[in-house]
């Protein structure tokens, strides 16, 4: 059983971040995305795969090129044009084993898969959907099931009141190959608007199971954010790189750490860092490999990704800065998203 990670989508809403970027390649703790979920589904077992790719598609090849370097076989299904989240699947179509795993590969999450593949066995539909609970549904799409887990219908972004569970389609799948055939070719196609829908009218068996284990996606900035601040206070237990000294700071190899900086918990530090004297760098601060922060900075609720160049004095609270980005001393910023023109992640 093979797995197909959905990464072309354009990731509108976390532009500027994903100007150039697919958004599964956005760094999450340093490392990006799509490889801690590639390492996650192989420690379930799961050693060949297939990237529906389409945005900027040779970032994801030349990082990951044929996977051997993580002990798996990746092979790639390219888009012409944008297919939508059900005609990517059908544009892999050719990969894909008789029955295979789909996951969004914008989720953050730490899903056994195990648990949703025994439950697929044992009703025999064609579909299972994984399925997460959230506070406030208003959002999403909401599933009602019957008393055999069938889903029954989706409510898009229902009112709180309106709304029929507070389960969602998790964006992880397992489906049976014969259910492509519901998806037309050349076209865009939505997965949760046109497919499955379809699928359920059909009666082909479409269940859905609630997974457990951290559950979030990364499409906006306050979720992406978010999903650091969760990985920092180990609400997300997903491993984090660096060493961490038992207080909540994770520092990587080889940094510098000038005379009266200060890292204040919880805050990961990358490799070969370099922060200047009288620095204050954290609560919530997430710095790449070879960033230099100045003197006199002060960072908190902050991500920068690698090679960041922050001059003296400058204060940032709730920014993200994508690769190199420099800025200037003595400013200060709050709720800044700054990507630089034509930087890349190697
Ligand atoms: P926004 O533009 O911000 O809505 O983001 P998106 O369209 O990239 O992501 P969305 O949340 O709609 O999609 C969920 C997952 O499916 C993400 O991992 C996307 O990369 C992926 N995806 C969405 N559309 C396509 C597509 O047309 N082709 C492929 N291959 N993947 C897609």
């Amino acid at each position: 059983m093979n797995a197909l990670l959905l990464a072309g989508g354009l990731g509108t809403r976390l532009r500027p971040l994903t100007e150039h970027l697919p958004k599964p390649m956005a760094l999450v703790a340093n490392r990006p995305w799509l490889e801690h979920l590639v390492i996650h589904l192989k420690n379930q077992g799961i050693r060949d795969f297939v990237m529906a790719v389409k945005h900027y598609p040779e970032h994801i090849r030349n990082y990951f090129g044929d996977g051997s370097k993580w002990g798996v076989s990746i092979r790639y299904a390219v888009e012409q044009t944008l297919r939508g989240t059900a005609g990517a699947i059908k544009n892999a179509e050719s990969y894909l084993d008789d029955r295979f795993i789909v996951v969004n590969a914008d989720i953050v999450h730490e899903v056994h898969l195990l648990p949703l593949l025994e439950y697929h066995l044992q009703h025999g539909g064609e579909v299972t959907i994984g399925l997460t609970e959230v506070d406030d549904p208003t959002q999403y799409g909401v599933v009602e099931q019957d008393r055999l887990d069938r889903i029954l219908r989706f409510v898009e972004k229902p009112r709180l009141e309106e709304a029929p569970s507070r389960r969602i389609n998790a964006g992880i799948y397992v489906m049976e190959k014969k259910a492509l055939r519901y998806i037309p070719e050349d076209r865009e196609v939505s997965i949760e608007r046109e497919t499955f829908p379809l699928l359920i009218r059909e009666q082909v068996g479409v269940y859905g199971q609630v997974i457990s284990g951290y559950w979030m996606d990364m499409g906006t900035k306050e979720r992406y954010r978010k999903i650091h601040w969760d990985l920092l206070n180990r609400t997300c237990r997903l491993p984090i790189p660096g060493r961490e000294n038992g207080s909540g700071i994770w520092l990587g190899d080889d940094c510098e750490i000038g005379p009266g900086a200060l890292l204040v918990p919880p805050v990961l530090i990358g490799n070969n860092v370099k922060i200047g004297e009288r620095s204050i760098i954290g609560p919530f601060a997430v710095i790449g490999d070879d960033c230099e922060i100045g003197r006199h900075v002060r960072c908190s609720e902050t991500i920068m990704w690698d090679r960041c160049k922050i001059n003296d004095a400058i204060h940032l609270n709730n920014c993200i800065f994508g690769y190199g980005l420099e800025l200037g001393s003595r400013q200060i910023l709050h709720e800044a998203v700054m990507n630089r023109m034509g930087a890349m992640q190697a």
